[in-house]
């Protein structure tokens, strides 16, 4: 299917200018968990804290890629495995651009995970597990989703009726049933900042 087709990389800035650019290292962000086991919440918030010290960043969620780029998908294995590649490709893009990407899926397998780093390079992949257990997510139930899958209105649901897989090695683990959220996001962005701040911004603040 790449008959005829003929990249112009190497005739395009680089990486490596973008990142000067912005004086900050491209960073893939990958948080994983269970529906319910705050991704999401995280995410903003790190954002939100990273924005603060001036490094651009740029979150995908389940819900609005699933609503836009994904809207065909469901939640069969295959189309899980549809759904994290896109978006794999998609962050590797960003990454591309310098940015610190924040990735809040499910991407409940290890097969699933290795491909997203397989994708987006591994060097720039940092793997935070959201390791909330299911008993506190099914409590908080945000969306009502575990109660309808409990009854068998939604099949093939993650933890109930779908598998999870527990990552084997990640950067980073955070429970947010033990710890404020203000906790989990100091504790994500005293991991995280060292990765993304670059020398050259390091200098300028010395
Ligand atoms: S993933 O498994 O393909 O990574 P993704 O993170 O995109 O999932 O989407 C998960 C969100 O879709 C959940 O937070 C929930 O709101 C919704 N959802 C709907 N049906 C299911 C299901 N069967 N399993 C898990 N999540 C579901």
């Amino acid at each position: 299917m790449t008959e005829h087709i003929y990249p112009i990389f190497e005739k395009m800035l680089q990486r490596e200018d973008r990142e000067r650019l912005l004086k900050q290292r491209g960073t893939m962000i990958w948080l994983t968990g269970l529906s319910g086991s705050g991704k999401s919440t995280l995410a903003i918030a790190l954002e939100r804290e990273l924005y603060k010290r001036g490094i651009l960043c740029r979150i995908l969620d389940g819900d609005n890629i699933r609503s836009g780029i994904n809207n065909n998908l469901g939640f069969s294995e295959a189309d899980r495995t549809e759904n994290i590649r896109r978006i794999a490709e998609v962050a590797k893009l960003f990454v591309d651009c310098g940015i610190v990407t924040i990735a809040a899926f499910i991407s409940p397998t290890n097969a699933i995970r290795r491909m997203a780093a397989d994708i987006i390079g591994h060097d720039d992949f940092l793997e935070v597990y959201v390791s909330t257990p299911i008993e506190e997510c099914e409590r908080r139930d945000v969306k009502g989703l575990y109660a309808r899958a409990r009854r068998g209105e939604i099949k093939d649901f993650t933890g109930v009726s779908a598998p999870f897989e527990v990552p084997e090695h990640p950067f980073i683990s955070i429970d947010t049933s033990c710890q404020a959220l203000e906790d989990s996001v100091q504790e994500l962005l005293e991991t995280i900042l060292p990765m993304v701040i670059s020398d050259e911004r390091l200098r300028i603040k010395d």
